[in-house]
């Protein structure tokens, strides 16, 4: 039998995932490890937690499934996008890794932006200079270590500091690169403009190639401490957002997919290099060849359903929730909710943005309130969707995963709110998943991506908008007058607060 490997290194885990020709699941494990915060919005850690985790997920999955090393064909990798590891000239790490959720480049954003120009930079990368993003970090790195930056001879996203440990060589792919802000996401490599404005060695960064190019082979020394063989190829890989892509088929223009979870993802394929105007969307390249996604986030998607619940009904399931939510006709009897409890990142990137309630009357009661909280944050998906729709970008079928996707209810509100064919799909294991369909590409197991994905995903569930559309395309038109309308008391309730 052949196999194949996805290893995806999360922030909290590193999970292996081990799939047949077939693309059917035949093993996970995973590896769990913690995240330091050294001060209020830092986030770090050390990189010899990926490669533990990598290794005691490696060995795990394969004796999980009985397999052994030499019966897997090729290795994916996916992982946490946008961490900064550095390593010296001996491939030694330097400091501990950065991570994508880290808060403490205000400054350098702002620097970067002024230096090359905000237009520029939207243009040359895709996206404006977040602080998440990597290149910030490397010019905070150099203002305040300058010790370290010094020192600094490569300078790796976490999956490909695994790849070098696992092959010894520095590789990277065209859709992790993309969140670095040092990429021409356009063209497809490194921007030499970016690089030479920020004086950043092209030297320190490794090659790139597209996501399923079979680019480097496990070693021997990590082939003794995986129990895989070595020579085995292992492919370029994705960000976690690209490849968990993979893993649900959004492999052609056309099918976007929303994932609810903590946050809320809007993903879109896009066949052309398409920016957002005003840089609302994260436009990176996408793990198929030759494609790029486009994406929006929303930061308390699933988040404000659990904020509502633990707050308002703690003693209640999301279920029963529900249940007596479907009760309540669409619209919540003119009851909408703001879903901006953590600020917001798309299409309002607005830290002082703040949840609320609008429209409370004496006749509105708790399945009231639990409706328009989903609806409400179903509006704000529809944000993202709507910039790409704006775009050009045809959005004829939506695929949706995550927690909130469990709820029938809600996957008919999100048909009736986007005015679109929902489905769903059998495959769940997210990032890993689709790291493994690449590797089966590199190993030429199946000959395209778009062919990885037809030949495992199936589509398990459809929702299609019912006569519900027509209202909510009023409701919605309301809902997206309200930010406008508070935001200067968004920021000054959060000057009280100081
Ligand atoms: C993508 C992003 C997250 C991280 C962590 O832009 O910030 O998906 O990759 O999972």
């Amino acid at each position: 039998m052949t196999y194949l490997l996805g290893i995806d290194t999360s922030t909290t885990a590193t999970k292996g995932l081990l799939i047949n020709e077939e693309g059917s699941v035949v093993a996970v494990a995973a590896a769990e490890y913690p995240f330091e915060s050294p001060k209020p919005g830092w986030t770090e850690q050390d990189p010899a937690l990926f490669w533990n985790g990598t290794v005691q997920s490696i060995r795990a999955v394969l004796a999980k499934a009985n397999v052994s090393g030499k019966e897997v064909a090729a290795i994916g990798l996916t992982g946490q996008m946008h961490g900064m590891t550095l390593l010296d000239a001996h491939g030694a790490v330097i400091r501990p890794c950065i991570l994508w959720n880290d808060q403490r480049t205000a400054q350098q954003c702002e620097l970067i932006t002024n230096l090359i120009g905000a237009q520029r930079v939207l243009q040359l990368t895709g996206n404006p200079i977040l602080t998440g993003f990597t290149a910030p970090k490397i010019i905070w790195t150099r203002e305040h270590e300058p010790e370290n930056y010094k020192r600094i001879a490569h300078i790796l996203l976490p999956k490909d500091y695994v790849r070098y440990k696992l092959t010894g060589e520095f590789f990277s792919d065209v859709a992790d690169s993309s969140g670095t802000a040092l990429f021409d996401v356009g063209k497809r490599q490194w921007s030499d403009e970016m690089l030479n404005a920020l004086k950043i060695p092209r030297a320190w960064l490794p090659e790139v190639t597209e996501s399923p190019v079979a680019s480097t082979k496990i070693n021997a020394a990590a082939a003794q401490a995986t129990g895989l063989l070595a020579g085995t190829p292992v492919v370029a890989g994705g960000g976690d957002q690209a490849a968990q892509a993979v893993g649900t088929g959004i492999v052609r223009e056309g099918t976007v997919a929303v994932t609810i979870g903590t946050s809320g993802v809007v993903f879109a394929q896009s066949d052309s290099y398409r920016v957002e105007p005003q840089g609302r969307l994260h436009a990176f390249c996408h793990a198929v060849p030759g494609k790029w996604h486009l994406m929006g986030v929303m930061l308390s998607a699933g988040g404000s359903f659990r904020w509502y619940r633990d707050a308002l009904a703690s003693n209640e399931s999301y279920d029963d929730l529900t249940n007596a939510a479907a009760a309540i006709a669409a619209g919540s009897e003119g009851l909408i909710f703001l879903p901006y409890l953590t600020g917001e990142r798309t299409p309002h990137p607005d830290p002082h943005a703040r949840g609320a309630f609008i429209g409370l009357s004496i006749r509105h009661s708790k399945p009231h309130l639990t409706r328009a909280v989903i609806e409400g944050v179903t509006f704000g998906l529809r944000d993202s969707l709507e910039l790409m729709r704006n775009l050009g970008v045809p959005t004829q079928q939506v695929r949706a995963s995550g927690g909130g996707a469990k709820s029938a209810m809600w996957r008919q509100i999100l048909a009736d709110i986007f005015n679109a064919e929902i489905v769903t799909v059998n495959s769940t294991e997210g990032a890993a998943y689709g790291a493994a369909l690449l590797a089966g590409v590199g190993a030429s197991v199946y000959p395209s991506v778009e062919a990885a994905a037809d030949r495992a995903i199936r589509i398990t569930g459809n929702n299609q908008p019912a006569r519900e559309a027509d209202l909510y395309a009023d409701f919605y038109m309301r809902y997206r007058a309200l930010y406008p309308a508070l935001k200067t008391e968004f920021v000054a309730l959060a000057k009280l607060l100081r």
